[in-house]
């Protein structure tokens, strides 16, 4: 028979068999979607990494989130005088659009908004204290910093407006490899040099003043990472984000979120620690081998063991933070890798403010500073000093004045001693104190951030935090992994890495 012989239909048919029998030789199985996800972590990034995955694959993907501790993880209450407050992650950006897709899809809403008046201490006294009276205060400021503060505001915005475009590459469903692709997707190379210097090195270089940095800078980034303008660029660009206006929090508590995204999603819950994760070979009908990770952990009933198709480990891994032994992997998985979690101490005092600590000669009873921020210097030991609200804003309640009794938050870098206590309180009912490991400990220029991908299926969200840790940030971790995951498991490359999506994109709605 000749080819001229033979049809269309037929050649069509030969055709097809082709691509059928390539795509088949060349991905085995793996077109089958997974049966079982595993989500080591149920904080948010893992919880949301659990709404994202079940949005990627459907109903019918197993997927489990292991918790050793508490669901909500850095985003935790604590109960004081029959209320809760925020003890660990606790202001959100009205631009993090994860987390008000969230609140949104939970049916949750933002807590009521309580005022808030800002002051400045340099251990000695108050050196800026916000007024009442806007006017008073733009000119103060344009008087000792020009105009360098709507020049800082410019420049955030300008990273932020950069930063955004995450957002309409995830709603396109691109995904990203490493942490260095994402920034460089986001902003170009400009982002990359950002993470690899310090704050400092990147403002100077704008032509901010280093008084500027030491004097308004620098209390930002200890109240809300604890470290000093030496921290990368980009985190430091978060910090100065979360000292903007409009700032909120969750009605309730932040870590409703994580619990609601955990039951939204459909996932399971196993209250258990892992300890090993293993690679697994199975061999498969067809004859060729599949892999599986098979993770060990700890629960109340004793030790067992799941297979899984994927795994997310959504928890740094970090001395201190999880302690997991990855066995059979070639190249090795260090159960830590390099850098360490920054310790921030959390005092909440349910007393009465000692004002004149503060250098203020005002009366407590006209007192209403709410936040108080410190310079980098030796006599102010502790980071900041903030009056708290509830997590519920009951009912016609103020935060009222200090000669109030109140609870009071103090960031620390280290533990604070009884006579500390006494200099700050003239007196109190109660102390409660939580040492986190809070965040990365930022020293730029940093070698590489971890992989997102630490084997061919198994993935790690917290390595986002080296370029800034926030609530949004894990949740655009967990948004990526789920894309990358899904596009991984079905070869589907072209989501993957692509270059130039903000060219690409434009004009797409
Ligand atoms: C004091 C403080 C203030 C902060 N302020 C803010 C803020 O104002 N705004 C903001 O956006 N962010 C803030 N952050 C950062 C923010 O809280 C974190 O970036 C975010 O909560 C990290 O979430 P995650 O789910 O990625 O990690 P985590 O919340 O750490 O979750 C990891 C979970 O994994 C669990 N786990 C660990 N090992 C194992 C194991 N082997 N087996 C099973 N489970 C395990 C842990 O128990 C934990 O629950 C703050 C953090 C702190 C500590
Ligand atoms: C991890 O492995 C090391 C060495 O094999 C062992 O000493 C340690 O106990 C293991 N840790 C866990 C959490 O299983
Ligand atoms: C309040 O603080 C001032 C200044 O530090 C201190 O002199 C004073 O003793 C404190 N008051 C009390 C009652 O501790
Ligand atoms: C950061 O700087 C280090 C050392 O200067 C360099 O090796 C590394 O490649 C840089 N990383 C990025 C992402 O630019």
């Amino acid at each position: 028979m000749s080819l001229r012989h033979l049809s269309v239909k037929a050649l069509l048919f030969i055709g097809l068999c082709q691509v059928g029998r390539r795509g088949f030789a060349s991905a085995p199985e793996v077109r089958e979607p997974p049966k079982k996800i595993a989500i080591i972590g149920g904080g948010i990034g893992g919880t949301a990494a659990a709404f994202f995955l079940r949005q990627e694959f459907g109903p019918g993907v197993k997927i489990e989130v292991f918790e050793a501790g508490t669901v909500g993880g850095r985003l935790a209450t604590e109960n004081i005088g029959g209320y809760e407050y925020e003890t660990g992650g606790s202001i959100i950006h009205p631009l993090n659009l994860h987390m008000k897709y969230f609140l949104d899809r939970l049916g949750m809403s933002p807590r009521a908004d309580v005022p808030s008046k800002l002051a400045i201490f340099d251990g000695k006294e108050l050196t800026f204290e916000e007024s009442d009276w806007f006017i008073v205060n733009f000119i103060r400021m344009l008087w000792r910093y020009g105009f360098y503060f709507i020049r800082m505001n410019m420049w955030v915005e300008g990273i932020l407006d950069k930063f955004m475009r995450i957002y309409q590459y995830q709603q396109f469903g691109y995904s990203f490899s490493s942490m260095e692709k994402l920034l460089h997707a986001m902003g170009g190379d400009g982002f990359l040099t950002l993470v690899n210097q310090t704050l400092e090195e990147a403002m100077l270089a704008e032509g901010f003043s280093q008084v500027f940095l030491n004097d308004m800078v620098a209390p930002i980034t200890r109240v809300n990472y604890g470290q000093s303008v030496r921290i990368n660029g980009f985190a430091g660009a978060v910090a100065l984000a979360g000292a903007e206006s409009g700032l909120w929090a969750v009605d309730g508590g932040n870590k409703l979120v994580c619990s609601g995204l955990l039951y939204q999603s459909k996932a399971e819950l196993v209250p258990a620690r892992v300890t090993t994760i293993s690679i697994k070979m199975r061999p498969s009908k067809m004859g060729s081998v599949t892999n599986f990770y098979e993770v060990n952990y700890v629960g109340e009933s004793g030790a067992a063991h799941s297979m899984y198709d994927i795994v997310v480990v959504a928890t740094p891994l970090h001395q201190g933070m999880s302690d997991i032994n990855f066995s059979g992997f070639s190249p090795p998985i260090p159960s830590h890798f390099p850098g360490r979690y920054h310790q921030t101490v959390a005092t909440l005092v349910h007393g009465l403010l000692n004002v004149s600590f503060l250098g203020s000669t005002e009366k407590p009873e006209d007192f209403y500073v709410s936040d108080v921020l410190t310079l980098d210097n030796k006599a102010a030991d502790i980071l900041s000093l903030s009056s708290l609200s509830p997590v519920k804003i009951p009912k016609g309640y103020t935060p009222g004045p200090a000669s109030k009794s109140k609870v009071w938050k103090i960031f620390s870098s280290q533990p604070l001693s009884q006579q500390h206590l006494q200099q700050i309180f003239l007196s109190w009912d109660s102390v409660w104190e939580k040492s986190w490991l809070a965040y990365p400990s930022y020293n730029p220029p940093h070698r590489r951030t971890p992989p997102f991908i630490l084997h061919d299926r198994l993935y790690y969200l917290n390595a986002v935090e080296w370029a800034a840790s926030a609530m949004e940030m894990s949740a655009i971790s967990g948004r990526n992994l789920a894309l990358l995951a899904h596009h991984r498991w079905f070869q589907q490359t072209g989501k993957i890495d692509q270059e130039d999506l903000h060219t690409r994109l434009r004009g797409e709605l």
